[in-house]
């Protein structure tokens, strides 16, 4: 089976950047990946590259495929529908391809309390499950601040949970917080990425600060990074230039 990495982390600190450079490696190494933005604002298409005239879109927002799938009627509150909807297909059907990643946006659920079971959360749950417990392929989930989007059936099959910080004590905070959860989830493995890094004695305080977590590696600050981000478009076009940073990272999840 192929690895099936979430990646987690406070807002702005780099995990749509992370996700998308591990993706397009894994990739271009012969790796079959599906890349999920699980974040309710996605922009994980727009760093793999895909003009935003082909950006997918969030499958939340398919009323009419999610009233199908789940035999729910339009525009009703309530009433019953397939808890079990089918889903197998949609990872080809409703994703847009580029440098052979194929990239999923789940847009939100939003219908007040998180408790909600609605048809809309119960495909995308049923896709994410699909996606981790029966796809061979790598299967990379750029996810918001917490871990709410891993159920308990997916998360135990999640392989590694990353979450990602910045130099600083606000985002390993941020990462403080998450553990608790990953671990009541009994999600196997679960490391810290450090982005932005300056230098050895960021990783040295990231390594202090947070004991509990696998160190997988650090990004350092890059200009092109922010100055691509600047200009539209994804950074390191050129994926030869994709700093080797990203492979020891690669190489020490796997
Ligand atoms: N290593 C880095 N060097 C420079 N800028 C970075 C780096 N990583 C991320 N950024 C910038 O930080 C901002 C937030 O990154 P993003 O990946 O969107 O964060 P998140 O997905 O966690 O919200 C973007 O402007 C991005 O260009
Ligand atoms: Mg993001």
């Amino acid at each position: 089976m192929g690895l099936k990495l979430a990646i987690s982390g406070k807002g702005g600190v780099g995990k749509t950047t992370v996700a998308a450079l591990i993706a397009r490696i894994l990739s271009a190494r012969g790796s079959k990946v599906i890349a999920i933005d699980a974040d309710p604002v996605p922009n994980l298409g727009a760093a793999l590259g895909i003009p935003e005239d082909r950006l997918p879109e969030p499958i939340s927002e398919l009323s009419e495929m999610i009233h199908e799938r789940t035999g729910s009627k339009p525009g009703t509150m309530g009433g019953f529908f397939k808890l079990n909807p089918k889903v197998d297909d949609l990872p080809e059907s409703l994703s847009e391809e580029i440098d052979g990643i194929k990239l999923l946006t789940m847009g939100t659920v939003d219908h007040g309390g998180s408790g909600c079971v609605c048809p809309e959360s119960v495909l995308l749950k049923a896709l994410v499950q699909h996606l981790v417990l029966q796809r061979d392929e790598v299967i990379i989930m750029d996810m918001e601040a917490g871990v709410e989007h891993l159920g308990r059936a997916t998360s135990t099959a999640v392989d590694l949970l990353a979450v990602v910080v910045n130099p600083g004590k606000r985002s390993v905070q941020a990462a403080k917080r998450i553990l608790p959860l990953a671990r009541d989830l009994k999600i196997k493995r679960i490391g810290v990425i450090l982005n932005r890094s300056r230098g050895q004695q960021d990783a040295v305080e990231v390594r202090e600060l947070l004991p509990e977590f696998e160190f997988l590696g650090a990004l350092t600050e890059h200009d092109e990074i922010l100055d691509s981000d600047r200009l539209g478009k994804r950074p390191f076009d050129d994926i030869s230039k994709i700093p080797q940073e990203i492979s020891s990272l690669i190489e020490h999840i796997i």
